[in-house]
C-alpha cells in the first residue's frame, strides 16, 4: 500500500475563552485544582460559531497551506461526535461549503478522541483506490453542547475547536503504519444517542479512564515502533491526544522524551476530543517544529474505548 504524508494543516477555534476562574463561578472548583490535576487553564467555547463554521475554516486553512484546490480532493472525512446534524454529515456539509467534486466520498467517523487517527488510516486506504491523490481529514468538536454543567469532574475538561490536514498519497511513500484498537465499554466514557431517554451529556469515570490511558499509550507506542523497526530515539517528534497533561507527562517520562520533542496545548484548549491531535499538528507546523522528512509518532485514546498510534510525515 502507498503511504500518505501531510501537505498542509489548518485550525479554527471559537473566540470565546472560558478560564478556570470563570468555571469557579459555575461549579465548586478552583484554578489550582484544575491546573494541577489537568494542566488546563483555558478552553474555547462556541458563541456564534458552529461545528460547520469551525470545520470549514480549518479545512480552508489547510487547503491554502497545502496549495491544494478543492477540485483536487479525492476524499473527505470528518472525525467528530458532535456534528451539527447527524444527517447530513459534517463532511457532506464541507463538500457543499468548499465545493468539493460531487464524486468525492465524504463521511463522518466516530472513534471519539481517537477519531483523527482512525480517519488518517481510513484516508490512506481510500486514497490508494482514488484517482485523485489528495485527501481532507478534519477533526472537529463542539463539546460545549454536551457538557453537564452540574458535574465538576467533567465540565472543566472540554473545549471546542477544529483541526484539519490535507494529505497526499504517493507511490513509494511508506504507510503511516497505524495501529488501532477498540474495546466496547459504555460505562467509563459515554455520550448517549438521540432520544434514548438519557440526557445528552458526556459522563466519565475519570480515574478509570486515566488508568486506561496510562496503560494503553506505551503499549500502542511500542507496537508502532516495533512495526516500523524503530526506537523512540529515532522519532523526531511526539504528538499525544491532549486529555490531561499528567497523562502526557507519564508517557514522556517512560520513553525519556526530551522537552524539545513533544508539545502540549491543553493549557489553552482543554480536551477537544477528535480535534485535539490536528490542533497540535497545525500549531507545530506554524511554529516550524516539524518539517518535511521529520517522523512524528502520534498517539490517541478515548471513548469507545478506542486507541491508536501512527508514524506520520510532513511532505
Ligand atoms: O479524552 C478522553 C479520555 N479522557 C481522559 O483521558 C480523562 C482521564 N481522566 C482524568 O483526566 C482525571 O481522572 C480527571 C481530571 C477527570 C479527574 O482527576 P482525578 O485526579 O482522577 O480526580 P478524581 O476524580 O479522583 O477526584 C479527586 C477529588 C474528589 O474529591 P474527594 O472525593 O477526594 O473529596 C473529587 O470530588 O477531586 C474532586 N474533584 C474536584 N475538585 C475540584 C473532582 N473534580 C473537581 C474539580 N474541582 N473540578
Amino acid at each position: 500500500m502507498n503511504g500518505i504524508k501531510i501537505r498542509g494543516t489548518g485550525r479554527a477555534v471559537p473566540e470565546k475563552v472560558i478560564t478556570n476562574q470563570d468555571l469557579a463561578h459555575i461549579v465548586e472548583t478552583n484554578d489550582e485544582w484544575i491546573t494541577s490535576r489537568t494542566g488546563i487553564r483555558r478552553r474555547h467555547h462556541c458563541a456564534g460559531e458552529t461545528h460547520t463554521s469551525l470545520s470549514v475554516s480549518a479545512a480552508k486553512a489547510a487547503l491554502a497551506r497545502a496549495g491544494v484546490s478543492p477540485g483536487q480532493v479525492g476524499a473527505c472525512i470528518v472525525a467528530t461526535v458532535t456534528a451539527d446534524t447527524l444527517v447530513p454529515s459534517a463532511a457532506c456539509l464541507l463538500q457543499r461549503e468548499l465545493g468539493l467534486p460531487t464524486d468525492t466520498p465524504c463521511f463522518d467517523l466516530n472513534a471519539a478522541c481517537t477519531g483523527f487517527l482512525y480517519a488518517l488510516h481510513t484516508m490512506e486506504c481510500l486514497l490508494n483506490a482514488s484517482p485523485r491523490k489528495f485527501g481532507l481529514v478534519v477533526g472537529c468538536e463542539q463539546l460545549s453542547r454536551v457538557i453537564n454543567w452540574a458535574d465538576r469532574g467533567t465540565c472543566i475538561l472540554f473545549g471546542d475547536g477544529a483541526g484539519a490536514a490535507v494529505v497526499e498519497c504517493r507511490e513509494g511513500w511508506p504507510s503511516i503504519g497505524a495501529v488501532l484498537g477498540s474495546q466496547g465499554d459504555d460505562e467509563l466514557l459515554r455520550l448517549p444517542g438521540i432520544e434514548t431517554g438519557e440526557r445528552g451529556f458526556i459522563s466519565m469515570e475519570g480515574t478509570k479512564v486515566f488508568k486506561f490511558a496510562v496503560e494503553v499509550i506505551p503499549r500502542c507506542m511500542e507496537q508502532v515502533l516495533e512495526q516500523a523497526h524503530m526506537t523512540a530515539a529515532d522519532v523526531d517528534f511526539f504528538v499525544f491526544h491532549q486529555a490531561n497533561a499528567r497523562i502526557i507527562d507519564l508517557a514522556v517520562r517512560k520513553f525519556r522524551i526530551p522537552p524539545e520533542k513533544y508539545y502540549k496545548n491543553i493549557q489553552e484548549y482543554g480536551n477537544t476530543s477528535a480535534a485535539s491531535i490536528p490542533l497540535v499538528l497545525s500549531e507545530l507546523q506554524d511554529l516550524g517544529k516539524v518539517d518535511s522528512g521529520s517522523r512524528t509518532l502520534v498517539v490517541g485514546f478515548g471513548g469507545g474505548l478506542t486507541w491508536g498510534g501512527a508514524l506520520i510525515e510532513f511532505a
